[in-house]
């Protein structure tokens, strides 16, 4: 029996405060996996940005990666390590790279998700270049904004199409607002879509892997209370229905990570921004819900650099597209949707590798969220986002809502 490695890569930016945690939980899990005859340890290693050969090897058997989306050189790297290496990523970067807000409505309202009406208009102005003039002059045809308006009805949202982060979205009550509001969008191409008004309800899904985990959420809340503390506040029917629809999301687009906003209305969920292939994984706007994210990361990952779970390069949408070809009622064709789901993230393998394997990881973490080496983490992350001022106040409210979380599950 052989003793063998698996190095996982942390692909980081400015995240401070999971990468230390992760790091240190598993260092304390120490392990040693029996897995097809030979003994295998994890090793964890920060990835660096540096010149590299297309040719030359990849070191590692898994990266959880932040940069993707905006930095292009880890993005060019990772994609030749997958092509060349066959390496597992979380995220697969042609997925975050081409899948918008925009794909992503068009593709899940063909699998039948009620997503509130939706309009793409052309932008207010251009960039301008040399064929500009002669194709809006041969082919943009003037619309009726106010029109338009009156078909989706008010309130409706004004949003960027590859929206992300709350940028340029706009409320809008009435037809001028709206003509103002278009007024000023600038070369930003929009969407205007039907607002979920009134809502009752507002849940986040966070995926990772096969891992879901709903929080309520507060769009009006100061960022450190978005994520509210609530429990029990979707019923059993509710919670499936919200797992089934993040996991068919992620699993269409190869999303490992993801998470998907929904908003009831009489009873129905209204999925409304689902492509966030880059959650907020700082503790500032987890906090009580960051130790699970800590834990489902370190879960997906060794459980995929351990299996060397393969990697899906290429997404496959026709089993999906076959479902929501049939006649079945949605419910049922949602519940199809996640059995592929399921099916891509090998969830009862994953299951069993967590149970056999990881059996102490639960013990470990939190164990390990008591410690000072933990609570410095949480300081050095609110350090880099808050005045200094406040410092002290946001490092100990972080602090006490993961003790909070800490009590709750305290065994015995
Ligand atoms: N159709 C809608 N109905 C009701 N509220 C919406 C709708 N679209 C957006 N919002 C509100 O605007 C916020 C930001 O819009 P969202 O689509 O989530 O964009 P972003 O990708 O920038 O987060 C949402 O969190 C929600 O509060
Ligand atoms: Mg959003």
């Amino acid at each position: 029996m052989a003793t063998v490695t698996r190095k996982i890569g942390l692909s980081l930016g400015a995240d401070i405060c999971w990468p230390i945690c992760y790091e240190q939980i598993v260092g304390r899990l120490n392990l040693a996996i029996p897995h097809e005859g030979n003994t295998v340890g994890v090793e964890v290693e920060r990835v660096s940005i540096e010149p590299f050969d297309l040719r030359q090897p990849c070191k590692y058997d898994m990266v959880l990666d932040r940069l993707t989306h905006w930095y292009h050189t880890s993005r060019e790297w990772i994609k030749k390590a997958i092509l060349m290496d066959g390496l597992y990523v979380l995220n697969n970067p042609w997925a975050v790279q081409s899948m918008e807000k925009h794909t992503s409505y068009a593709a899940m309202m063909h699998l039948g998700m009620p997503i509130p009406d939706t309009w793409m208009v052309p932008p207010k102005s251009y960039e301008p270049s040399a064929d500009l003039a002669p194709t809006l002059k041969a082919y943009a045809k003037l619309f009726d904004l106010g029109a338009i308006g009156k078909k989706i009805g008010y309130p409706l949202f004004m949003k960027p199409y590859d929206g992300g982060g709350w940028r340029a979205v706009s409320r809008i009550a009435d037809e001028r607002a709206l003509r103002t509001k278009y007024e000023e969008s600038g070369k930003t191409v929009m969407h205007l879509q039907g607002a979920v008004n009134p809502f009752d309800s507002f849940v986040r899904c966070i995926g990772l892997g096969p891992q879901t985990h709903l929080v309520k959420y507060n769009p009006d809340a100061p960022l450190h209370d978005r994520y509210t503390q609530d429990k029990d506040f979707v019923s059993s029917d509710e919670a499936k229905l919200l797992e089934d629809t993040c996991l068919t999301i992620n699993s269409f687009f190869g999303w490992d990570f993801n998470s998907c906003e929904s908003l009831r209305k009489e009873g129905t969920w209204y999925p409304i921004d689902f492509a966030n292939p880059c959650p907020d994984s700082q503790v500032t706007s987890l906090h009580r819900h960051f130790p699970w994210l800590v834990k489902a990361n370190i879960r997906w990952s060794i459980f995929c650099a351990v299996t060397k779970k393969k990697f899906r390069k290429t997404l496959d949408w026709e089993p999906f597209y076959e479902i929501a070809a049939t006649d079945a009622p949605y419910r049922d064709k949602l519940r199809q949707y996640a059995a592929i789901a399921h099916q891509r993230f090998e969830t009862d393998r994953f299951e069993e590798f967590c149970a056999t394997h990881l059996a102490n990881l639960d013990e470990v973490a939190w164990e390990f969220f008591g410690t000072p080496v933990a609570r410095a983490a949480v300081r050095a992350k609110v350090a880099a986002l808050f005045p200094a001022h406040e410092i002290e106040q946001f490092t100990e409210l972080f602090w006490k809502r993961i003790q909070a979380w800490r009590q709750e599950t305290a065994r015995g």
